[in-house]
């Protein structure tokens, strides 16, 4: 019997029954790590099952395959690189290492060099970046900004103007640093909207805009003919990938508006992280049994999504970042070696912030008919000074809707009936820092890599996005005309001739 036949084939426990059989459980499921706390206990996880996943993992190859990312093999099979975003925190390939370094160094002179005036009176900072060139550093200013902050920093990423327009009303083009984060230097949205910033400093009197642009991207080259001096580009190396690069120069406006002491404790936290993820045994290894968590919900209970919800509001675009890290890496149907995949890869991310959440799609979860592991985070300390009953409220709100899943409640009214046995996870954060936060955010990243593993895919690359650019290329080029003809009327009925 192979290992998936064996995982699928475990006799189903309900969770009740698992606690009552084992009075250490939460003992044994529960793991500490740079002070974040991970409760897997309220899973369907049990010994047998972790057995069969460790054969499934080393029959995988996973040992192997965290070593080659971590010391800068070439993981990322169809574009014939390495994947080193540890290198950007210290753990990887020598000269990767030393690379990142060099360029953090420059980074950090950029960053005081400005805090210091050298680029005149700044107040307001327009990030401009899509994808993982925005959503690493909106979810990082989002999540640590304290309020008195010697900037304000706008992420602006979609091409939409409603995006871009009341930031330039708001902010004063005399005092904005323009920041355009592009690891290609060639991305459509970012570029419309760093020609629109640019085209308004011009039309606000600002003698020379493009003095006061800094371009993160790992083609320097295109930001030179871009226009921008060499002295404000900061490079980042090609093998971070782009949903990856919140660790590399893509991290600037953050290390800019929170201090550079900010961002070091961030990468400190993820090599942290790092460490545990290449040294624990896989019984111990918590991006390793979230991602065995992950498969067996996927894979044997058939759910196709996955639920985050943070209970608190300094991390409410943590499911959003999710979504590109997970969906973007692992939504794929073809597998590291060209065949097709004949299992779900990745399940569908989504979620929300607590207690919101259970006002308006928690009903589903509690009594819907499909079955959504869901993953609650929380932070001990409070990220405020209103009156403890906040916190509490919020806290044990989360708590509550954990035991509430599991536990269910019979009622002779079938309407009234919630049937339980509904899994969770729960991450609970000492307190909401740059160490802490950079440790669950690799957290991720090595749990998405470990479920790429476990499926044989690749999460390295994003093929997938393509097509669609290229439609919305040919549409804007004037073509279109030789699509379907529902794309051919809905775009003569935006723009009739
Ligand atoms: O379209 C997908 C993608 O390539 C993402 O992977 C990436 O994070 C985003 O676009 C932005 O790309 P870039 O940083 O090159 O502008």
């Amino acid at each position: 019997m192979d290992h998936w036949t064996a995982i699928e084939n475990h006799p189903a426990s309900t969770l009740k029954a698992l606690f009552d059989a084992d009075t250490n459980r939460v003992t044994q499921w529960s793991f500490e790590q740079s002070g974040i706390y991970f409760d897997f206990s309220k899973t369907h996880m049990d010994g047998t099952l972790l057995d069969s996943f460790q054969k499934l993992a080393a029959d995988q190859g996973l040992s192997e395959q965290i070593e080659a990312l971590t010391c800068g093999a070439m993981v990322n099979i169809s574009e014939g690189r390495a994947a080193e975003h540890t290198a950007e925190r210290g753990i990887g390939a020598e000269t990767s290492v030393e690379n990142a370094r060099l360029l953090k160094r420059r980074m950090q002179g950029l960053v005081e060099a400005i805090d210091a005036g050298a680029l005149g009176n700044i107040e307001h900072i327009i990030h401009l970046g899509i994808g993982g060139s925005a959503l690493g550093p909106k979810l990082l200013l989002e999540a640590l900004k304290i309020g008195d902050e010697k900037y304000e920093t706008a992420v602006i990423s979609n091409i939409d103007g409603c995006a871009l327009e009341p930031v330039l009303e708001r902010f004063d083009a005399h005092k904005t640093l323009l920041v355009i984060a592009s690891k290609s230097f060639t991305t459509a949205e970012t570029f419309l909207n760093a020609g629109s910033v640019t085209d308004w400093m011009m039309e606000q009197g600002v003698s020379d805009p493009f003095g006061k642009i800094i371009a993160l991207t790992a083609m320097p080259e295109k930001a030179v003919e871009w226009g921008i001096d060499e002295s404000r580009i900061l490079p980042f190396s090609e093998t971070v990938g782009g949903r990856y690069s919140l660790w590399s120069s893509i991290g600037f406006s953050v290390a800019l508006t929170l201090g550079f002491e900010v961002f070091e404790d961030m990468l400190a936290g993820a090599a942290e992280m790092d460490a545990h993820f290449k040294q624990a045994p896989f019984e111990q290894n918590i991006p390793v049994i979230a991602a065995f968590c992950d498969q067996y919900y996927c894979q044997v209970r058939k759910c196709e999504t996955r639920a985050v919800f943070a209970y608190d509001e300094r991390l409410k675009l943590l499911p959003d970042y999710l979504q590109q890290l997970e969906m973007e890496s692992n939504g794929k149907s073809v597998m590291a070696d060209g065949k097709t995949l004949d299992r779900h890869s990745s399940p569908i991310t989504w979620g929300g912030v607590g207690t919101d959440a259970q006002h308006a799609v928690f009903q589903l979860l509690h009594q819907g008919t499909h079955l959504v592991p869901v993953e609650f985070l929380a932070v001990i300390e409070p990220g405020h000074s209103l009156a403890a009953e906040h916190h509490q409220g919020l806290l044990l709100n989360c708590f509550g809707q954990g035991a509430a899943l599991m536990a269910g409640k019979s009622s002779d009214d079938s309407n009234r009936n919630y049937p339980g046995d509904r899994p969770s996870t729960t991450v609970l954060l000492n307190d909401l820092d740059g160490r802490t936060l950079g440790a669950l955010i690799a957290f991720y990243e090595h749990r998405t890599f470990a479920n790429a593993v476990l499926l044989g895919i690749n999460p390295f690359d994003q093929f997938g996005v393509e097509l669609g650019k290229e439609m919305a290329n040919a549409l804007l080029a004037g073509g279109g005309n030789q699509m379907d003809s529902s794309t051919e009327t809905l775009k003569n009925r935006a723009f009739p001739a």
